[in-house]
C-alpha cells in the first residue's frame, strides 16, 4: 500500500475579458486529497468523501475519479485506488471548487505512480475533471490550480498553461450573493452565452485582456484592474448576479482597482492594492448586495501558489 496527500486552490476565472483562458489562484480555501493505492491486476477506484458539501460519489460522475481514471487508463496503471477527498471549496458559486479536486488528484496520481508528467499534462487531465462537472474541457481553473499565481492557457487539445507571479501587495476579495442557482450552474452560465458577438467587442476585449496581462508582467495592480471588463461574457451572466452593477460601482468607489465575475459566477471578484483597504472594499460589495435585496458572505484572500504534496509516499 502506498498513499499521498495533496493539496490544490481555490481560484477566480476570466477577470472579466479573459474567458476560458485566465484565472487567478487563491491562497485559500484549498481542497485536499489523498490518495491510496493497494496493488492489484485491475483498475479500481473508490471515492470517499471526508468533509464539505457533497459531491457525486461514483467514479465517472466525480471529477477526481474522473482524472484518476483517465490516468490510470492511459498511463497503463493497474491498482485499486481509494480516493479520501476533503472539500472545503464552495461547490457551485465560481471559485474552481471542482478544479481544486481535479488539480489535486492529478498531481497526486503523478506522484505516487512517479509519472514525471509535465504541468502541461497534469493540466490536461484535470481539464477532464471539467468535462464532468461543467460539460466542457476548459482549463483556467486547473491550471492556475495546478501552477499557481496568474495563468493564461489556450483551448487546444493539449493545452500550454504560462503562470505570471501576482504584484506582492495585490488583495483579493470574493463576496457570493446567496441566490438559488441553476443545477448543473457552470453548464447553465455556458449556455446562455452569444454564439457570435461583434467586431468591436472583440476588440474592446482583446485591449482589455492586453492591459491584464501587461499589469501582471509590470507588477502594476492598477493596470490588472482597468482590463477587468468585459461586456460580452457579463453582459449575459450578470442577470445571474443581482446587484452586479450596484457591486461594481462600490467596490470602486471603496478602491477596488478591478472587479468582475468570478469564473462563472455568482461570486464576484475585486482586486485591490493591500490587505488593509480590501477589508473596506468587501465590506462594501457585501454592503451593495444587502441592498440589492440579496444576503451575500465573503472574505479576503491573497493570490495563492498551486498544488502542493502535503504528505508524500
Ligand atoms: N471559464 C469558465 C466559465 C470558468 O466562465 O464558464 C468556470 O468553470
Amino acid at each position: 500500500m502506498k498513499q499521498v496527500t495533496v493539496e490544490a486552490p481555490a481560484s477566480s476565472a476570466n477577470l472579466g475579458p479573459g474567458f476560458d483562458v485566465f484565472a487567478l489562484a487563491f491562497d485559500e480555501p484549498r481542497d485536499m486529497v489523498q490518495i491510496v493505492s493497494r496493488d492489484s491486476d485491475k483498475v479500481g477506484v473508490e471515492i470517499r468523501q471526508m468533509m464539505g458539501q457533497p459531491v457525486p460519489l461514483e467514479p465517472r460522475r466525480n471529477g477526481a475519479g474522473t482524472v484518476s481514471l483517465a490516468i490510470a487508463r492511459d498511463l497503463g496503471i493497474k491498482a485499486k485506488i481509494t480516493i479520501k477527498l476533503w472539500k472545503r471549496v464552495p461547490i457551485g458559486v465560481g471559485m474552481g471548487s471542482s478544479a481544486a479536486s481535479a488539480a489535486s488528484t492529478a498531481v497526486a496520481m503523478n506522484e505516487l505512480f512517479g509519472l514525471k508528467l509535465k504541468k502541461s499534462e497534469l493540466t490536461y487531465y484535470a481539464g477532464k475533471g471539467e468535462e464532468v462537472t461543467s460539460g466542457a474541457a476548459h482549463y483556467d481553473n486547473v491550471a492556475a490550480a495546478i501552477l499557481g499565481d496568474f495563468v493564461i492557457v489556450g483551448k487546444g487539445e493539449r493545452p500550454e498553461p504560462i503562470r505570471l507571479p501576482a504584484p506582492r501587495s495585490m488583495a483579493l476579495c470574493v463576496a457570493t450573493p446567496l441566490v438559488k442557482l441553476p443545477s448543473r450552474k457552470t453548464e447553465y452560465a455556458r449556455s446562455i452565452l452569444p454564439k457570435a458577438v461583434s467586431l468591436s467587442r472583440v476588440v474592446e476585449n482583446v485591449s482589455n485582456a492586453s492591459t491584464i496581462v501587461s499589469g501582471f508582467a509590470f507588477r502594476d495592480i492598477g493596470l490588472i484592474g482597468k482590463g477587468m471588463n468585459d461586456s460580452i461574457v457579463e453582459g449575459a451572466r450578470k442577470r445571474m448576479v443581482p446587484g452586479y452593477e450596484l457591486v461594481k460601482e462600490r467596490a470602486t468607489g471603496a478602491g477596488a482597482s478591478g472587479v468582475c465575475i468570478s469564473g462563472a459566477g455568482p461570486s464576484m471578484l475585486a482586486i485591490v492594492d493591500g490587505m488593509n483597504r480590501a477589508r473596506e472594499v468587501l465590506d462594501s460589495m457585501l454592503a451593495a448586495f444587502s441592498e440589492s435585496d440579496v444576503e451575500s458572505r465573503g472574505f479576503v484572500t491573497r493570490v495563492g501558489k498551486g498544488a502542493r504534496v502535503v504528505e508524500g509516499k
